[in-house]
């Protein structure tokens, strides 16, 4: 039974009054915020079946978000499809980060940059793709990636009219090669949750949500590392990848940062209760920059949230250990 309020805070309006029976019905299936999910549908069904469909489809225990077909995401209205991952709030907080590193490498560049490249890998939605163009302005050239069909569905619907393109495939398998060292913010939102953690989540996402999604394997860092050994590849000079991750696993997810050949940094926000580590590539050696990017990089200051350097950035390959500072 849903239990918990959904994953975003859609701008409901309260001039919308809502039938007491559906209420009733939300409130009876465990919907805590009943009134204001039952404005929302009634604002979003079109006829008397639909609001019935939709009132049918959320007692049976669907995230709102996917019952009423779209999720709020830093002020976006993103559309979702059944058995796609609700984009969460706590990852505007990654995004934030994102915003902060592109930021820095703009105002730290002598010459202009022509748009910063930005990658959204294991995408989902879409949603912070198009948090991040919405942010960076529209000459960002993105990128997404998912190995899920459905979700690379309602990726392309999310990011078609800011010009973002959408690939289907394993991890970095699908992207254009062209890409290759030319990424300024790779933003992975991996699966994370621990395997065997799975069937302890709510049923709105262990019953809805697809496994591929959320799966991170036995310690939830599979995906990540995997991430963590090609970042370095794509990225420009002094890019960044930034990956959600919880404060349990924070310290292991650094050090597959640093085992990538990247600079490692933990940033966690305690009001949204999550932690993103951020990883920057070394910056091109003095006289060698790298095509659109800026000439020369400063690490930017982080928006919000509680900071630390975690590890110092080892020669690139197996066995490199890292340095706690
Ligand atoms: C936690 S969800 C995040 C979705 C989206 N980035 C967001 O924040 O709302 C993880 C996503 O990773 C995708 N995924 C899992 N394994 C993948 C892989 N090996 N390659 C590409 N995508 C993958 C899933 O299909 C899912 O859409």
């Amino acid at each position: 039974m849903p239990a918990s309020p959904p994953a975003c805070s859609p701008a409901w309006s309260p001039a919308v009054a809502a039938p007491p029976d559906v209420v009733d019905r939300l409130r009876a299936a465990g919907c805590v915020f009943a009134e204001d999910e039952a404005r929302l549908i009634l604002r979003t069904a079109r006829t008397p079946e639909e609001v019935e469909a939709m009132v049918r489809r959320r007692v049976a225990g669907l995230p709102l978000e996917q019952v009423v077909g779209w999720a709020e995401f830093r002020g976006l209205r993103i559309s979702l499809d059944p058995g796609v991952f609700v984009p969460r709030r706590r990852t505007e907080f990654l995004v934030s980060q994102a915003v902060a590193h592109a930021t820095g490498r703009r105002s730290a560049a002598r010459v202009g940059i022509a748009g910063a490249v930005v990658v959204d890998l294991c995408c989902g939605s879409g949603a912070v793709g198009a948090a991040l163009v919405a942010a960076l302005g529209p000459r960002t050239a993105l990128f997404a990636a998912d190995v899920d069909p459905a979700a690379v569905r309602c990726a392309r619907r999310n990011v078609a009219d800011v010009g973002g393109r959408v690939y289907e495939g394993d991890l970095f398998a699908p992207l254009p090669a062209v890409l290759r060292g030319r990424v300024d913010v790779l933003a992975a939102n991996v699966p994370y949750v621990p395997s065997d953690a799975v069937g302890l989540l709510p049923s709105e996402a262990r019953d809805h949500e697809p496994l591929v999604a959320l799966d991170g394997g036995t310690d939830g860092l599979d995906v990540l590392r995997r991430v963590a050994a090609g970042a370095r590849e794509w990225l420009a000079p002094g890019g960044c990848l930034l990956v959600e991750t919880s404060e349990r696993q924070a310290a292991r997810a650094a050090l597959a940062f640093v085992r990538g050949g990247l600079t490692a940094r933990l940033t966690t926000s305690e009001e949204l209760d999550v932690t993103v580590v951020v990883g920057t590539a070394p910056a091109a050696p003095p006289g060698r920059a790298a095509p659109d990017s800026p000439a020369a990089l400063v690490p930017p200051a982080a928006p919000e949230g509680r900071t630390h350097g975690y590890a110092a950035p080892p020669p690139p390959g197996p066995g490199s250990k890292s340095s706690k500072k």
